[in-house]
């Protein structure tokens, strides 16, 4: 098992394979933590406390005519707020009396076999065996307000998740301002902070930055966890590379408002906490209620930032995703959207679904503009009825012939929105967010519903069972395309207005729930103008995400690298769309477009009939190849093998076996050049005394040559053509 206590020192250990994670509680009930790094046994690590005076860093009434401990300067598990910590802090309330102060001290700790569960949140699951859980109980000295942290040690993936439940034990209301998830002190080191930032069809760009003294902070206050900032960011030294150093992944299983902040302080020590965005927060706890935050999943490497991807990659494959899709090979899906937009009918729908089945592929995705009154993106939402002037003979028909051509059929659905002109909005105004006497900002001509109502959520809930009880639908894509504003809830009072943002969230979570539930052999894949809400929480109910609404092949290198930091591949929704590109105008060959795609959901964003016959042969050969390659891709180990943000020559990456008998690795040649020089990739997770066929042919050679040698790229020409080397174990 993971957690040791030592009951006479009140010392707290964690340890996963290779890490250890520690904590103590001091002389004055204060739990300070004392070392997240590799595995150290349980030794006390207290001996690297800095314990001598600090100026203007104050201390404890209890300490006395000791100057020696301050909250100002030591690492703390879950800060104190108002009390002498002058850092960024982990909670922040509102007492009864109008006092901000909290300061937190220990009361007792439980051990429970097993993962702990959050009510009404998405978090890691697992069996007793996964997961160990360890309880901390801290309560503030001047009221009754307690807080639970909680502990999960999951030793196979180096992961500790955590998350705190806030109990308010007083006879009065108190009103909470920030509840962080996780406060994470490392004091000592010299660290990088890598971020994954962006805008529409432009996610997840990696960036990474030495710290500066003061606060660095990413966020999203949009509603939605966003395309701006993803709720992960690593910490890492700053010599770490894809294999060495030690490197920290925080990510946060939340789809709404976050905040990562991260400061280094006076003293170079570094603190990180992560959660809800403290902006736009506040919530009202009634004597004897909990606030429970969002989980919160730590991993370490001390192997560098490939180990640590490929851990979270596999704990959120097995203990995050759920689903009859989790582990089963999802359907090659055609989806209509860039091959129509919003210009269709049966019969082209038809028309497309034909040409694909012919070439293998395994399921038409019906798109945007199937309902309501909606040729445009500015009216129809809400309004989840067969549009029968496209779909003539309704739902049903259609879908029996998708089916009867061998594919199975899917629908697009944006639930949590609202067109003004739509008969939802002229019956339910109210149902929308807009704030009295204002006029609301409009995006994309639509407001967003308030998921806070339990009434929307059952009209949605009523309606989409409808859609999917009408016709065999074997797929909902779960889009959402806006960021939200005017919060005003008629349903709520005054005093709880501010608590909308992380009440929609549960709202839409519980609706989640509730679909998922009942349909269990539906495959879900979310979406918010492609990956705008592409984060854990969403992945809890749907196995896959559509990645970007940028299909580019050369851009999504570059996404597609980003997100691969924390998602695994099997989540990452890619398409082979039509040249020249609509996002981008660029031309890419069609196998590049494939070889990119196959890093994830593969499918065709285009219609298969405007092909050449070339071209057409190569989409049979791309969904054999895909299905053929199925299993080493999505639950193989992920490589990166070069960075796009670095270097503008060429791409390259390798998927490997779990038993390690074979690997592929996909590459593109970024830049054409007369008088070529070789590309020269070294493999990566292969057995060094294993013998390697290359492509099938005659050339093999040993793990050792393949990892310290490398391999050549072979002589191309023209831009962006792909490459692919597949190595399999000499028997
Ligand atoms: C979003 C999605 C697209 C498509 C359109 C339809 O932008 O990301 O894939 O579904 O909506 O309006």
């Amino acid at each position: 098992m993971g957690i040791a206590v030592n009951e006479q020192q009140k010392l707290f250990t964690l340890t996963t394979d290779s890490a250890a994670y520690q904590m103590k509680v001091n002389a004055w009930g204060i739990l300070l933590h004392q070392y997240y790094g590799g595995k150290t046994d349980e030794e006390d690590m207290g001996y690297l406390a800095q314990m001598w005076d600090v100026s203007f860093a104050g201390n404890p009434y209890e300490t006395g005519r000791d100057r020696t401990f301050s909250l100002d300067v030591q690492p703390q598990e879950y800060t104190s707020n108002g009390v002498g910590d002058y850092r960024i802090n982990s909670i922040e309330v509102e007492n009864a009396d109008g006092t901000r102060g909290t300061d937190l001290r220990y009361v007792s700790y439980r051990i429970i076999p097993g993962k702990y569960a959050l009510q009404g949140l998405p978090a890691m699951y697992g069996e007793k065996e996964d997961a160990d859980t360890l309880e901390i109980v801290l309560k503030d000295t001047a009221t009754d307000l307690e807080v639970t942290l909680y502990y999960s040690v999951w030793e196979e993936f180096d992961i500790i998740t955590r998350a705190v439940k806030i109990k308010n034990g007083n006879q009065e209301p108190v009103r909470l301002e920030k509840a962080a998830s996780v406060c994470l002190d490392l004091p000592y080191g010299d660290w990088d902070m890598m971020h994954f930032h962006g805008r529409h069809a432009m996610e997840r760009q990696m960036e990474r930055v030495p710290l500066f003294h003061g606060i660095q902070s990413v966020g999203s206050t949009r509603g939605a966890s966003s395309h701006h900032h993803n709720p992960f960011v690593i910490l890492c030294d700053k010599e770490a590379t894809e294999d060495y150093g030690n490197c920290y992944g925080i990510s946060l299983v939340y789809s709404g408002n976050f905040e990562a902040q991260i400061e280094l302080d006076q003293l170079n020590q570094v603190r990180a906490v992560m959660g809800i965005n403290s902006q736009k927060f506040a919530y009202t706890l009634q004597p004897g209620d909990e606030f429970i935050t969002p989980e919160v999943v730590m991993v370490y490497s001390g192997e560098g930032l490939g180990a640590m991807s490929r851990k979270l990659h596999k704990a959120y494959q097995n203990h995050l995703c759920r689903g009859k899709y989790k582990k089963q090979r999802r359907p090659v899906l055609l989806n209509n959207w860039e091959a129509t937009y919003f210009d269709f009918n049966e019969e082209k729908l038809l028309e497309i679904a034909k040409g694909a089945a012919s070439l293998g592929v395994e399921m038409l995705v019906m798109d945007d503009g199937w309902f309501g009154i909606r040729n445009d993106d500015n009216t129809g939402l809400g309004d989840w009825y067969v549009n029968t002037q496209k779909l003539k003979g309704g739902l049903e028909p259609l879908v029996k012939q998708v089916n009867d051509l061998g594919l199975k059929f899917g629908i697009w659905l944006e639930p949590e929105m609202v067109s003004e002109d739509s008969d939802l909005y002229r019956a339910h105004p109210d149902w929308a967010f807009t704030m009295p006497d204002r006029k609301p900002n409009r995006s994309r001509f639509q407001l967003v519903l308030d998921m806070t109502r339990e009434d929307v959520r059952d009209y949605l809930f009523e309606k989409i069972s409808k859609v999917l009880d009408s016709a065999n639908i074997e797929y909902v894509k779960w889009d959402m395309n806006r960021s939200i504003c005017d919060l005003y809830s008629a349903d709520l009072p005054k005093d709880r207005q501010a608590e909308i943002p992380h009440r929609y969230i549960l709202g839409l979570y519980d609706l989640l729930e509730k679909l998922t539930g009942k349909y269990p052999d539906v495959l879900f894949e979310g979406c918010s103008g492609g990956g705008g809400r592409f984060d854990p929480g969403m992945l809890y109910y749907s196995p896959q995400y559509w990645c970007s609404d940028d299909t580019d092949a050369i851009e999504r290198i570059k996404i597609q690298y980003g997100t691969s930091f924390a998602y695994p591949i099997s989540s990452v929704g890619s398409h082979v769309s039509a040249v020249p590109n609509h996002q981008t105008g660029r031309l890419t060959p069609f196998e590049t477009r494939g070889v990119v795609a196959m890093a994830g959901s593969f499918g065709y964003e285009l219609d298969l009939n405007k092909l050449s016959d070339e071209e057409k042969g190569m989409v049979t050969e791309q969904i054999e190849r895909f299905k053929k390659y199925y299993d080493l891709i999505h639950y193989g180990d992920y490589y990166r093998l070069s960075n796009p943000f670095e270097r503008d020559d060429y791409a390259a990456w390798e998927y490997v076996s779990e038993d390690k008998s074979e690997a592929l690795l996909h590459g593109v040649v970024l830049h054409a050049k007369a008088n070529m020089v070789r590309i020269h990739v070294k493999l990566k997770g292969l057995d060094p005394d294993k013998i390697y066929r290359v492509n099938g042919t005659d050339e093999i050679h040993s793990g050792k040559a393949l990892m310290h040698g490398g391999i050549l790229f072979p002589r191309t020409s023209g831009d962006y053509q792909a490459v692919e080397i597949l190595l399999t174990e000499v028997s």
